[in-house]
Formats: C-alpha cells, structure tokens, sequence
C-alpha cells in the first residue's frame, strides 16, 4: 500500500467452465481470466477481489480456480479473496480459498482480511439455483460483531448480489434480499465500500451512505439495447481497479483486450501549484 492508500483489483463473474467449453458457445473463460489477473500485475494491486460467479451453472472448476488464485498470489505478491455468486453451489468456495484470512465467519467463505491495516470481509450471500441472494441472520450478527472494533484504515465488503436493483429488467429484483437489514449492520461502522458483481454491467449506487461499486463482468457484459423480452452479451473483458485512500474511494473499470489507440500524444504531468496565500 502506497501513501496514497490501498489498490484493490476486483474480478467479477469469471464463469469458468470444465473441458474446454465456451461459454454460449463463444466465450473462452479461463483464457479472460487469466488475462485478466495478468492484466492486473500494471496496477501493482494490495489485494485482488474475486466477487462471485467462479463457476457458470456450477460447473466443477473449484480446484483448478483454486490453483490460477494461488498462482496469481505468488505473482502479484498479494491475497486474492473470493466469495461465490449465484451459480457457485454451497460450500464450493471453501478451505482451498482464501488462504490467506484471519478469521471465518459462520459460512466457509465469510472471511476477514487486513491488508496493510484495510480490513476486507467477504460475505457469502448464497442464491444458487434461488432468484434473490441473502444473508442469514447469523452472518448479520457475526458481521456486527467483527465491526465493533474498527480497523486502523476501515474495512470494505465484498459480495456477489448488490444490494441495489439492477436498471436491466431481466435482473430486477435479483440483488440482495432484504439490504435494509445490512443497512443496520453498517451504520455508524468503519464500512467504506461495497464491492459486487452479478448484473454484468457497471454501476454505482449506496446503501445507507455507503458507496457500492457493481463491477463488470470478466465473462460479458449485458446489452440494454437488447430487443425486450430477451438478453444480449457484449464481448469485451472487463475488471475493475478501486483506491481506497484517506477519505476517498473511487472505481475505475478497465477493459481487458485494450482497444487499438486512436491517436497518442505526449501529456505532461502537471506539478503541483502551492495555494496562494
Ligand atoms: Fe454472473
């Protein structure tokens, strides 16, 4: 962690698939994954954020996504956190995840994190084969629990089901259930972002004052241009890179296969002028 705070790189919505198959037919996941942690080594990340959807339809990915993480650890020289998403089946992201943690939770990958004095939680807001995610009670009050004591640069929460709606109408209504009672738990806490996935497609909101940040998608992203009644996948890759430094946070999505340069031209960095008094 720089001065300037901590650089947290988050991937979203890999769905990786077994043997070689393509997502939609198309799509190689793995290949956008792990072009996508290579991609992040430019933004020498303190800790890298996996929020869900490891697996499309729960194929058994688990031990071969365990491994990439593990190597990706060793060459980014940083945590990589996961939780599960919607089509991650219970207990699929367990003991070979999150090696890293300094504590559990009531769910294998509730887990806490201190990166350089940046506490990170992440929470398993289940919903495999459910249309809405959730937190239990238990998780509620665990999380309240760990709160308590604040964390030397505040704490961030990562999960899969945004506790905002979606604009997409075929995703409305399947983010978290019940964000009121997480808005209880957060209030008056050192929480200073909310870190999700789900929707595939980029979006900002906050819950009780809090910011959240919806990545995009490392798989696809959703068109909301698609005819109605049906749904589109665009194809470009996408992760995010989030700073977190005193007072501030921002989100900055970042395109995997970079686009061909229009045009290049040198810009000077301005140097920083003193206040005049
Ligand atoms: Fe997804």
């Amino acid at each position: 962690m720089s001065a300037a705070g901590a650089t947290l790189v988050q991937l979203t919505d890999t769905h990786l698939l077994n043997g070689g198959a393509l997502l939609h037919g198309r799509i190689d996941t793995w290949a956008r994954t792990t072009a996508a942690l290579n991609a992040a080594a430019r933004f020498f990340p303190d800790a890298v954020l996996v929020t869900g959807d490891i697996s499309d339809r729960g194929a058994q990915v688990y031990s071969r996504a365990a491994k990439l993480f593990e190597q990706a650890e060793r060459e980014l020289g940083c945590p990589v956190i996961v939780v599960p998403g919607n089509h991650d089946p219970a207990g699929s992201v367990g003991a070979a995840f999150n090696r890293k943690r300094l504590a559990s939770g009531p769910n294998p990958a509730d887990t806490v994190h201190l990166v350089d004095g940046l506490r990170i939680i992440g929470l398993d807001t289940h919903g495999f084969r459910e249309t809405e995610g959730r937190l239990s009670g238990r998780q509620l009050q665990w999380l309240l629990a760990v709160l308590k004591t604040p964390a030397p640069r505040g704490t961030v929460l990562a999960l899969h089901h945004p506790p905002i709606d979606s604009l997409l109408p075929a995703l409305a209504g399947r983010g978290l259930a019940r964000p009121e009672e997480l808005a209880a738990v957060l209030a008056g806490s050192d929480v200073r972002g909310i870190l999700c996935g789900h929707y595939h497609l980029p979006a900002t909101g906050s819950l009780g004052g809090i910011p959240v940040w919806i990545g995009p998608a490392v798989s696809y992203n959703h068109d909301l241009f698609a005819s109605e009644g049906s749904t589109r996948g665009l194809d470009p890759s996408w992760f995010s890179v989030i700073k977190v430094g005193a007072g501030q946070l921002s989100a900055t999505p970042v395109q995997v296969a970079i686009p061909v340069a229009a045009f290049t031209r040198e810009v000077p960095v301005p140097a920083r002028q003193p206040a005049l008094l």
